[in-house]
């Protein structure tokens, strides 16, 4: 293919994805539910023995509902780098069909192969299953007590620069162009679901995040949007700021505390809420929500941990991330009560246990037993 073809194929793809935004289905009623099916993905390295515990600590939180059929925890096997290189695809067909099937996803971390590894270019499961289920919205939680934090990000979770990642262009030996995109109706139900969270919350502000000075069009229109949606909430303030400073106002003892809800696009927010992420205690710490209309898949915000796996020491994996995610999930399908319980008992694993990483401490194993006594 030219690139001129290429550049047409990537627009052609572009609307038609807007098309289908425009027809997404209406969000299930949870509370009238029959069944709602979790999935259960574990994902690689580290991955299946923090979900083997995120499993466990489940099944004794939701055990009444798993009892009465209300809540069915199904595992979906095949979505590992193995099974994903085997077959060539970044999300096996016969996988996603079984995803599609479920109504929430809890998902452990996957290898995502970098560009020139010995590993073939995939592009990341993560990416393909936001974009193929839709979810647009990135919700992440820091809170840091003692500083008076409270923050929550919402990030643009399947366009921005994400939308084309693996679909750049080389014109030649000399020049590779890569895209972002931002869309009208991809901005607006983002900036929606933070401005309806925070009037739901009590949250007072909104921080809209963007690099609009250097990136006109993109966060350009970016801006404009969640700015023309702010004028719907005249009750919560609104500003706005470029993504630099934001990264240095994170770190900042006069300004950290004055943020609440953020707003950004999808790279910058992955960068960010790592700083986030960070400052709270790690970014095994903090859970990943990917919230959609029609689905929604909860996520442990590190990655696979391969190093651990190499070193021997992968069940001293911390299951916090992962089951603060479970939290998340809990909390979106309205079991307040059982996502209360939870957070309570892993708060006081955060507390009591010691878990570094480096193969000292306590293990997943400790960490279950500790939680599910807890419950
Ligand atoms: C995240 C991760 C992912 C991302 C990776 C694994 C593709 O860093 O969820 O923040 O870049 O979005
Ligand atoms: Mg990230």
């Amino acid at each position: 293919m030219t690139y001129q073809e290429q550049f047409e194929e990537i627009v052609r793809d572009q609307l038609a994805r807007v098309e289908a935004m425009k027809n997404a289905p209406a969000a299930p009623d949870f509370a009238s539910k029959e069944t709602i099916i979790i999935g259960t993905i574990d994902g690689d390295g580290i991955g299946p023995i923090i979900m083997d515990a995120c499993r466990a600590i489940l099944e004794k939180v939701l055990a009444d509902d798993i009892a009465s059929g209300r809540i069915q925890l199904r595992r979906i096997e095949g979505l590992t780098i193995e099974n994903r290189i085997a077959r060539m695809e970044t999300v096996p067909a016969d996988v996603l069909a079984e995803i599609k099937e479920c109504d929430l996803l809890l998902k452990g971390p996957t290898t995502t192969p970098a560009k020139g590894g010995d590993m073939p270019n995939l592009e990341s499961a993560n990416v393909t299953l936001r974009r193929e289920l839709d979810l647009f919205a990135n919700v992440r939680p820091v809170t840091i007590p003692e500083k008076n934090i409270d923050w929550i990000f919402f990030r643009e979770n399947t366009e921005g620069e994400y939308a084309l990642g693996s679909r750049g262009v080389d014109i030649n030996d000399d020049i590779s162009i890569d895209f972002k995109v931002t869309t009208t109706i991809g901005t607006k139900r983002l900036a929606r679901a933070a401005f309806e969270y925070a009037k739901n919350n009590g949250n007072k502000k909104v921080s809209i995040i963007t690099k609009a000075n250097i990136m006109k069009k993109t966060d350009g229109k970016f801006l404009d949007l969640c700015m023309e949606v702010a004028r719907e909430y005249p009750q919560i303030e609104t500003d706005d700021w470029y993504v630099d400073i934001t990264a240095a106002n994170l770190v900042s003892d006069i300004f950290a505390s004055k943020f609440s809800v953020f707003v950004l696009p999808n790279l910058y927010g992955d960068i960010i809420t790592d700083e986030a992420a960070q400052l709270q205690g790690g970014v095994g710490t903090a859970g990943s929500a990917n919230i959609g209309d029609r689905y929604a898949m909860f996520e442990a915000i590190h990655g696979s941990a391969p190093r651990m796996v190499a070193e021997g020491i992968a069940e001293y994996a911390n299951p916090a991330s992962l089951c603060r995610a479970a939290v998340m999930m809990l909390r979106h399908i309205a079991m307040t009560d059982e996502a209360d319980r939870l957070e309570q008992a892993l708060d006081g694993a955060a507390e009591d246990l010691n878990m570094p990483g480096d193969g000292t401490g306590h293990t997943a194993k400790d960490f279950t037993d500790y939680v599910i006594g807890r419950l």
